[in-house]
C-alpha cells in the first residue's frame, strides 16, 4: 500500500500466494478485498496501507497462536509508528483481538468503532469469511459505509 496512506487495514497473516510473493491479500481474500475498497474510493496504490498480525503462512493456514502473533507484534508496531494511520481497519477476529481487545467477538462487535489514541479503530468481517459465506456481505457494506462517512470525518486527503 501506499505508506502516506492515512487508512490503514490489517488482516491476519500471508496465505500461500501472500508468503510466495510477499505481499498482502494478493490471493482470493484479496480480489474480494479490493472490490470491497473500490465501492468506497479506496484503493492500495492511493489511499490504503495494508499489513497483517503475523508476517509468515503459519502451516496449514491455521490461525496464528499467541507466541506467534507476540514475535510479529513489533514489527506491526513499528508499521503504525511509521504510517501514523487515522484510521486502522481489523480485518477480523484475528487483527481485533491483537490491536484492541482479546476478547472480541467479530459476530457481535463489528462495525462498532473504537478510538484509541487518537486512532479510530473499526473491525469488520475478514474477506475470507465472506467468501465462505455470503450473507455477511450486507453487514460489511453497511461497515464500508461507515468507514466512508468516518474518512469524510477524519481524513485530511484520500489522494
Ligand atoms: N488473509 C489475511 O489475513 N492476510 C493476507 O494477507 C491474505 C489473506
Amino acid at each position: 500500500g501506499n505508506p502516506e496512506a492515512e487508512i490503514m487495514l490489517v488482516g491476519e497473516g500471508p496465505g500461500e500466494q501472500e508468503d510466495l510473493q510477499g505481499i498482502p491479500f494478493v490471493g482470493p481474500a484479496g480480489k474480494l478485498l479490493d472490490d470491497m475498497l473500490a465501492v468506497i474510493d479506496l484503493d492500495r496504490k492511493t489511499n490504503v496501507y495494508i499489513a497483517n498480525i503475523v508476517k509468515c503462512r503459519p502451516p496449514g493456514n491455521r490461525t496464528p497462536e499467541l507466541s506467534e502473533a507476540e514475535a510479529c507484534l513489533p514489527y506491526l508496531r513499528a508499521q503504525f509508528a511509521l504510517i501514523r494511520p487515522k484510521i486502522i481497519v481489523c480485518l477480523g477476529a484475528t487483527a481485533a483481538r491483537y490491536i484492541y481487545d482479546e476478547n472480541v467477538r467479530i459476530t457481535r462487535d463489528r462495525g462498532c468503532w473504537k478510538q484509541s489514541k487518537g486512532v479510530w479503530i473499526l473491525p469488520t468481517y475478514h474477506p475470507a469469511a465472506l467468501l465462505r459465506d455470503p450473507r455477511k456481505k450486507p453487514e460489511t457494506f453497511e461497515d464500508l459505509k461507515g468507514l466512508q462517512a468516518k474518512i469524510r470525518e477524519v481524513c485530511d486527503h484520500t489522494y
